[in-house]
């Protein structure tokens, strides 16, 4: 299992939902609607579907597969999917991807997974679609930007710690980390895909402060691994960012890959 708990992904749907871009997302969902009847959509590392409500209404007429391997995730979803007919749910540890997991499907998506995922998996996950003209909607890829407001001058070195741990290993081998989106492009790119990149950067602010609480808890869990910065350094600044406020934007892209 992964480790991600439901309270860390339902508490950032919204800044997830409100990030993506939105031309993007209504061109993916215009690619699976032109698949004929129900066409299906197969969303990579599901947890408890956020994918699948972010494409709303524009979901409907289509069949979804999760793949998850954390069935805590995937049954929290059967929950929070109840008006989306039949959904399926698969799970599967994508370290070992099998071409079973995508088999029929118009359309790949995944949001938050591949900066996780090693390059191999990538690469490995490109030919696959490209052999089987499968388009992937990939969404809010961490690309190792943070940013608040008010600044505080230790904010760069806590960043640059957390961006060398997201390049560890998460299951996958060495991680893509902030690495993910260029990834994406250029293996989609070499295997003949037309690829469309767009920001989506999370804006918190008021009413993000339970989020960022926990974000800021995971940032500095993920710092003090690293040994980087002197623990009661870490500690300061991450007192001082609370006090300072949800006030931040971190980088994020998306990426539409349509086979030609
Ligand atoms: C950051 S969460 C994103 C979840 C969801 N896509 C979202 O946007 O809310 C990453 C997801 O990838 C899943 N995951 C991580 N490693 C995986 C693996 N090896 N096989 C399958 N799923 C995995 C986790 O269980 C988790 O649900």
């Amino acid at each position: 299992m992964s480790g991600f708990d439901t309270r860390w992904l339902d508490l950032r749907e919204r800044a997830d939902h409100a990030a993506r871009d939105g031309a993007l997302l209504r061109a993916a969902a215009a690619y699976l609607a032109a698949g004929g009847e129900a066409p299906l959509a197969v969303d990579l590392g599901s947890g408890t579907g956020s994918t699948l409500r972010a494409f709303g209404s524009l979901a409907e007429a289509a069949r979804w597969r999760l793949v998850d391997n954390d069935p805590r995730l995937l049954e929290a979803a059967a929950s929070r999917l109840s008006g989306f007919g039949a959904v399926e749910r698969v799970e599967a540890d994508l370290t070992r991807l099998s071409a079973s997991e995508i088999e029929g499907a118009r359309l790949v998506t995944a949001s938050a997974l591949f900066d996780l995922a090693s390059r191999s998996f990538v690469e490995e996950l490109a030919a696959l679609l490209a052999e089987r003209r499968v388009a992937l909607y990939a969404a809010l890829n961490y690309d190792g930007a943070m940013r608040w407001d008010p600044p505080l001058p230790a904010d760069d070195e806590v960043v640059a710690a957390f961006n060398r741990h997201q390049t560890g290993d998460k299951g996958f081998g060495p991680a893509l980390g902030y690495g993910a989106t260029e990834a994406l492009r250029e293996a989609f790119a070499r295997q003949g895909f037309e690829v469309r990149l767009a920001r989506s950067p999370w804006r918190l602010g008021p009413g993000d402060e339970a989020l960022h609480a926990l974000f800021l808890e995971g940032v500095v869990a993920a710092v003090a691994e690293t040994g980087a910065v002197e623990p009661a350094r870490l500690a300061d600044w991450a007192a001082r960012r609370r006090a300072a406020g949800p006030f931040c934007e971190v980088g994020h892209w998306d990426v539409l890959a349509l086979p030609r």
